[in-house]
C-alpha cells in the first residue's frame, strides 16, 4: 500500500528557509489531499520539496511504491511551454520518460484513454506552443497522468480551466486516485473544491503548516478568518455538501499563533 508521510519538513531556496515544520499523518493510496493557503504561503515550495526538487530539513517518508525512481510526479503551476512537439508527442514522451523507448499497445491505449477523459483528443496534433492556457494545462495534466505515478502532486491544476473542465478534471483525478491507488496532493484556491473532492486538507500560511485533517473539519469560519482574513460561513447546500460563502474581508493583523498551537497540541 502506497503511503506518504511528511515529518517536520522544511524547504529552502538557497539559504532561506521558506517552508518549515510540515508534519502530516500518513496519507494512503486512494486519498486526495487538498493543499490550501494564501498566495505565497509556500504551497508550490512544499510540492517541490516533496518531489525532491528543493532541499530542506526533515524527512519525506514514502512507502509501498512500484519503483522509487518514478514514484512521485510533480505537475507544476506554470505550464507555459515553448515546444515544437505536438500535444500527442509530448504526452507520449512523458509516458516513456525513464523507461525503454519501445512503444507498446498498452502505452497507446492509456494515452488515448487519458486524452479522451480530459477532452483533448481533438487537439492531439496541435503544437504545444499554439495552445490556449486551459489547453496547455490539460496537456500538462495528461503528461502527468500517463506516467502513472504512485504519488501525484498537482499545483493548481484547474486555475486556467472553465467550469465544466474543472469538474471533469477533478472528478477524473478523484476516481483515478481510488482506481490506481495513488496518493494525490492538489494545491487549490477553490475551497468548495477542497470540500467536495479532497478527503483531507492541509493548510499552509506564511511557510508554516497550520493544520491538516479531514476537509470538512479543517475548513471552518475560524480558520478562514485567521488564514485568509475573511468573514465566511460554511453552510450545507440542498445536497448536504458544505459550501463556503464569503461575506466580507476581515480585519488584518491577526497572527497564526493560536491555530498553529492548536494544531501542534493535536499532534497533527
Ligand atoms: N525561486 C525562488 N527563489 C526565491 N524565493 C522564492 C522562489 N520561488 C518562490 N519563492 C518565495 O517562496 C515563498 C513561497 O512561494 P510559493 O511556494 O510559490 O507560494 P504559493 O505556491 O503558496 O503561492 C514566497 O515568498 C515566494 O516569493
Ligand atoms: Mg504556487
Amino acid at each position: 500500500m502506497v503511503t506518504l508521510r511528511l515529518d517536520d519538513i522544511g524547504a529552502s531556496y538557497g539559504r532561506k528557509l521558506l517552508v518549515q515544520g510540515v508534519t502530516t499523518p500518513a496519507f494512503t493510496c486512494g486519498e486526495v489531499v487538498a493543499v490550501i493557503g494564501p498566495n505565497a504561503a509556500g504551497k508550490s515550495t512544499l510540492f517541490k520539496r516533496i518531489a525532491g526538487l528543493l532541499r530542506g530539513p526533515g524527512q519525506v517518508h514514502i512507502e509501498g511504491v512500484k519503483q522509487e525512481q518514478d514514484a512521485v510526479c510533480y505537475m507544476p503551476q506554470d505550464t507555459s511551454a515553448n515546444s515544437v512537439l505536438t500535444v500527442y508527442e509530448s504526452i507520449l514522451l512523458a509516458r516513456k520518460q525513464g523507461s525503454s523507448w519501445s512503444v507498446g499497445d498498452d502505452d497507446l491505449k492509456y494515452i488515448d484513454e487519458t486524452m479522451d477523459a480530459l477532452g483533448i483528443s481533438g487537439i492531439a496534433f496541435k503544437n504545444i506552443g499554439e495552445l490556449s492556457g486551459g489547453q496547455r494545462q490539460l496537456a500538462s495534466l495528461a503528461q502527468s497522468l500517463v506516467r502513472e505515478p504512485d504519488i501525484l502532486l498537482m499545483d493548481e491544476p484547474t486555475s486556467a480551466l472553465d467550469l465544466s473542465r474543472q469538474m471533469e478534471v477533478l472528478t477524473h483525478v478523484r476516481s483515478l486516485a481510488r482506481l490506481r491507488g495513488m496518493v494525490v496532493l492538489i494545491a487549490l484556491h477553490d475551497l468548495n473544491h477542497a470540500l467536495r473532492f479532497a478527503d483531507q486538507t492541509l493548510v499552509i500560511a506564511n511557510g508554516q503548516m497550520i493544520t491538516c485533517g479531514p476537509s470538512s473539519e479543517v475548513i471552518t469560519s475560524a480558520l478562514l478568518r485567521e488564514v485568509y482574513h475573511v468573514e465566511a460561513r460554511i453552510e450545507p447546500c440542498s445536497r448536504g455538501l458544505g459550501q463556503v460563502i464569503v461575506d466580507s474581508v476581515a480585519e488584518k493583523g491577526k497572527t497564526f499563533t493560536r491555530l498553529a498551537a492548536e494544531s501542534c497540541s493535536q499532534g497533527a
